[in-house]
């Protein structure tokens, strides 16, 4: 496997991370998850409650949607690497702020420089604004395609959003059916 090594190590050094405050209240680190081949790589915004517990990205309700809309398009996390913007949960779930993605996003460059994923789905702004490098909100921007270098990025809704906007959930949907259309361009 290629960059294996290299993936283990930045593991190891962000379990030790003290770049930013939020390492004080941090159970652990969520690094990431999945399939460090695949080609496709997803991309949330920050762990929560039990992703702080477990040290595993989506395993809250959130999570439990994005499962289900994998598997409707015949993929499981086995096919997919999942991460997110930020390792460690900022208190009360609150949004990331800068400087703390100026920190720790280097990780997810590294992770994605390593992983070599074909497609990006990017779940919600803060991962969009990051990867897509756009400001235009989700609502206008979700299932487009953006070309970088050889990647592609398509935006899309974070699933704990549509946990409460059926109207989102349905375009997620939607935007979740490209990704074999992609991957098989
Ligand atoms: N929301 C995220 O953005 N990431 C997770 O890992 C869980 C919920």
């Amino acid at each position: 496997m290629p960059f294996m090594r290299e993936l283990d190590l930045l593991r190891q050094e962000v379990e030790q991370c003290k770049r930013c405050d939020l390492y004080k209240a941090r159970t652990n680190v969520v690094f990431g998850d999945g399939n460090p081949e695949a080609k496709i790589m997803l991309v949330g915004e920050a762990p929560g409650y039990y992703e702080d517990k477990k040290g595993l990205p989506f395993v809250g309700s959130a999570g439990k949607l994005l499962d289900t809309l994998l598997g409707e398009i015949g993929f499981d996390r086995r096919d997919v690497y999942i991460a997110n913007v930020l390792k460690c949960r900022p208190p009360n779930n609150r949004d990331p702020n800068i400087d703390e993605i100026e920190r720790c996003s280097p990780y997810l460059f590294a992770q994605i420089s390593y992983i070599s994923p074909k497609i990006i789905i990017t779940l919600g702004n803060h991962s969009t604004r990051l990867l897509a490098e756009t400001d235009t909100g989700i609502t206008k921007v979700h299932g487009k395609i953006f070309k970088k270098g050889d990647k592609i990025i398509m935006p899309t809704f974070h699933p704990a959003a549509c946990l409460y906007h059926p109207e989102w959930l349905k375009l997620l949907r939607e935007d979740l059916a490209k990704i074999p259309f992609l991957l098989s361009d």
